[in-house]
């Protein structure tokens, strides 16, 4: 924290002039176009070829001067320094967030040690394990355990990239502890031809673990020994003395960080699974485009950052506007699980309500990120965004090229998205009202070149450190995610509850009535 961090956001003049400045203005989107014939231009951003188009917001070149300042008076570029710097970023874990580390070129000291030695390493062995089961016939599905940021990364990517898969590895995702989840999978699974990645970062994560168990259970079953089972499984981890403890051999446990938070694990072994499908090559590319994020993050002016801008943006709308949520439609349909990422990513990070100074907030702060893929939001949820009653700024990722060989149906995609944010904003002046779309509706539009590995990484890093930016802003730490802790403890104390002979615990009545309800109805005999 900064001394401008510890100040009361809503103190700071620069918030004081912004909120004078939103109660004088009308930010009519039709007259602002009209008075600034520039403003498609002045109003976007570049990071290399990916252009961010943020004319169509609920705001003027004033808005952007005066939340600039804000930025500046939070000492925003001295706090990127201090990120990539391997400082303490996460206050209330002392840690550094050092994902920047991960996709570097150049040595990233902490503690007096050179992490990319580290990364290098691990990057080196997970290059081996790669080459060596891509090039063998034996493996033809991979069971990946994890749930969260060991998860969400490495299933969004290996949707959105399967271009890239020249050899045809499955890899079945078992992130929730529901049994239905296992027993299709072993149903369908040869266990022979079936690789194992147990992936968590602190190992002890109780969805996980049972998990494991399970497929470790299922895999001797079948295999005929715990041993031939165990040679099945490999694990991503910060804690491989746990991996080894469970019986997986040290050579197949891969290891990441504490300076790594989960759901910025991206460009870490945690993709390992997305490296088995797509190659090592195409996942070196994602990291080199993470790092032209990073670099730009770092370099670029505030006024032309693409993350600051977003990160403003979410203030801007968050706690002037009063919008609530913000919906994220990127129109590539191996992008469907976009949105499910960056809730983690944005809404953990983001959803905080204590300052690093240990003070209340006092204004919003993360928004609730949904989406889907276009155009399936059209023919669901888009009559909300364009007739319904609520403010939802709309983000828009589209890709000029297409990665596959359907030019005409990519322009039919193109074309609505274009066509949506352009009737989100004109409107129409139809004189029955329920017809009438008022327009002047906000939405921001990113244009990747083409959606491949390179890009997919910049996007990601992109939103990383858009998160980052907002965090201080807020002067709330990204890092942490204190909030699920509560949870984890009452299910530990309510499943063995849930026994058929097991003695009813002390809860509340809803709760009480809930366990009593499904346990009469759950067919379990005691
Ligand atoms: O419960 C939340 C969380 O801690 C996330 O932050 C994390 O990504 C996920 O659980 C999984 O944690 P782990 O990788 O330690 O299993």
């Amino acid at each position: 924290m900064n001394a401008a961090g510890s100040r009361n956001l809503t103190e700071l003049p620069a918030w004081q002039r912004l909120a004078g400045h939103y109660r004088a203005q009308q930010f009519d989107l039709a007259t602002l176009f009209a008075q600034d014939p520039q403003r498609a231009a002045t109003l976007s951003a570049r990071c290399g070829d990916v252009l961010l188009d943020y004319s169509k917001n609920l705001l003027d070149t004033e808005t952007l001067r005066l939340l600039i300042g804000l930025a500046r008076e939070r000492n925003l570029g001295d706090a990127v320094s201090r990120l990539f710097a391997g400082e303490h970023v996460n206050v209330s874990e002392n840690r550094a967030a050092l994902h920047t580390a991960l996709r570097a070129t150049s040595p990233v000291m902490l503690g007096g040690h050179d992490v990319t030695v580290d990364v290098g390493r691990e990057l080196d062995r997970m290059r081996t394990f790669v080459t060596a089961v891509r090039g063998e016939s034996v493996v033809a599905d991979v069971i990946h355990i994890g749930i969260g940021g060991s998860y969400l990364g490495p299933a969004f990517a290996g949707e959105a990239l399967p271009a890239y898969a020249e050899k045809p590895i499955r890899v079945h995702y078992l992130s929730t502890v529901d049994g239905g989840a296992l027993q299709q999978l072993f149903a369908r699974l040869n266990p022979r031809t079936t690789l194992v990645i147990v992936a968590s970062k602190t190992f002890t994560t109780t969805e996980t673990m049972a998990n494991a168990q399970a497929v470790q259970r299922w895999l001797a079953g079948q295999l005929g020994s715990e041993h031939a089972a165990f040679t099945r499984f490999a694990a991503v981890t910060a804690r491989p003395q746990l991996a080894v403890a469970f019986g997986i051999a040290r050579e197949q446990v891969f290891e990441v960080w504490d300076w790594v938070g989960g759901r910025y694990s991206l460009c870490s072994a945690m993709a390992l699974p997305l490296a088995l499908q797509i190659g090592m090559d195409p996942f070196d590319a994602l990291r080199a485009g993470a790092r032209a994020a990073d670099d730009h993050f770092r370099t670029a002016e505030l006024d032309q950052n693409i993350p600051v801008i977003l990160a403003l943006l979410d203030v801007w709308y968050a706690n002037f506007h009063r919008a609530a949520s913000r919906v994220v439609l990127p129109y590539l349909s191996g992008f469907a699980r976009f949105p499910a990422y960056l809730q983690q990513l944005e809404m953990e990070s983001l959803g905080k309500r204590a300052t690093n100074a240990g003070t209340v907030v006092g204004v919003d702060t993360g928004l609730v990120v949904w989406g889907e893929s276009g155009t399936n939001g059209q023919h669901a949820f888009h009559q909300l965004l364009h007739q319904g009653t609520r403010l939802v700024p709309a983000e828009f990722i589209v890709a000029c090229r297409a990665v596959h060989a359907y030019p005409e149906h990519h322009d039919m995609l193109l074309a609505n998205a274009l066509a949506q944010a352009e009737a989100l904003m004109t409107g129409n002046t139809a004189s029955e009202p329920h017809r009438a779309c008022p327009g002047n509706r906000p939405s921001t539009t990113l244009v990747l070149p083409e959606a491949d590995a390179f890009h997919l990484g910049m996007l990601v890093a992109l939103y990383e450190h858009k998160v980052y930016a907002a965090s201080v802003i807020w002067d709330i730490n990204a890092f942490d995610q204190w909030g699920v802790e509560l949870g984890k403890q009452l299910a530990a104390r309510i499943q063995p509850e849930l026994a058929p002979q097991a003695r009813p615990g002390t809860h509340d009545a809803s709760t009480a009535a809930l366990i009593h309800h499904i346990k009469s109805h759950s067919g379990r005999r005691s």
